[in-house]
């Protein structure tokens, strides 16, 4: 695997396989510190495509003023060698004036599906997560890109973005890869005390339920909520940002279950934000 730091070599490379063969890219976008969740990408990119490129850039722009940049954990050494190892043919980690050079003044916005769930808790979020990803698609030219439904409104946001820009590339969802006790993974997880990683469990278990009372019949969605609510309350240093069901991947109001539904759940564990979800179909 070869790591590459320049738009324009990135630029290179890309254009050598566009003009000489007719190769196929997949594309997994991140901001690094690899878990079994970005590999589970990598390998569906590697078994889809022929070249694999994976990115590892911390995207300033998608971060709020009091989030937490500066302290998103990094290991690039670490990150080479699994990337590489579940078959990535370049890393492509640039600095943020590579990507963001003095002067850079354009961005891209989807409307109207930002302004809910992260996008509601977390205002421009989204504006840098499709600035930085069209930034992405532009240099990469990816056949295919792939994302996780952790993320599930980012993979809604983006699947908007590439249809009503017209733009070249698949957008793969992928499911999302838990802990064996159940805990999403997360590239935030490692900020978590122990006593706060104990008490995340709950995010998961309160899906879990959820998902069992539909099954037994429940189609009520305040009443699935509540039981939520309830199920989550349990744990004192769980604080709710809000959890929501919605379809998907409209993210249109819902009040009875039907069609595709996501519960999504974001909640801050000590002073760590974690989100999670479940998409259910009827
Ligand atoms: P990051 O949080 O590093 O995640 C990169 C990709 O890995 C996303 O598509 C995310 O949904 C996926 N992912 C994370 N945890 C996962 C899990 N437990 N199971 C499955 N997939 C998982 O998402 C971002 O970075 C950024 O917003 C980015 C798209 C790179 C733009 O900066």
């Amino acid at each position: 695997m070869k790591t590459i730091k320049t738009v324009k070599e990135m630029k290179e490379i890309v254009d050598s396989y566009k003009a000489s063969f007719n190769k196929t890219i997949g594309l997994v976008p991140t901001m690094g510190y690899l878990h079994d969740g970005h590999l589970s990408l990598i390998k569906r990119a590697r078994e889809e495509n022929h070249i694999v490129i994976v990115s590892v850039f911390v995207n300033p722009t998608q971060f709020g003023v009091n989030e937490d940049y500066e302290i998103y954990p990094k290991d690039i050494k670490r990150d080479k060698e699994l990337a590489e190892a579940a078959g990535a043919d370049y890393m492509f980690h640039p600095t943020v004036e590579e990507m963001y050079p003095t002067g850079h003044k354009t961005y891209v916005e989807v409307l109207d599906i930002t302004d809910k769930l992260c996008g509601a808790s977390r205002p421009g979020h989204f504006k840098g997560v499709t600035t930085i990803v069209n930034k992405l698609f532009q240099i990469v030219e990816p056949n295919r890109a792939y994302f996780g439904l952790k993320d599930a409104q980012q993979v809604a946001v983006v699947q908007q973005m590439v249809r009503d820009l017209f733009l070249n590339t698949e957008i793969v969802p992928c499911p999302i890869v838990r802990e064996p006790d159940g805990l999403a993974m997360s590239s935030r997880n490692i900020l978590l005390s122990p006593e706060d990683r104990q008490a995340a469990l709950i995010l998961s278990k309160g899906l879990m339920e959820a998902k069992k009372i539909v099954d037994c019949g429940e189609k009520n969605v305040f009443t699935i909520k509540e039981k939520i609510i309830k199920i989550i309350s349990q744990e004192p240093t769980v604080n709710i940002d809000y959890i929501e069901m919605l379809q998907f991947p409209t993210l249109e109001a819902v009040s009875i279950i039907g069609g595709k539904v996501l519960i999504a759940i974001a909640a801050k564990v000590g002073n760590v934000r974690l989100i999670d979800n479940i998409i259910m179909e009827e």
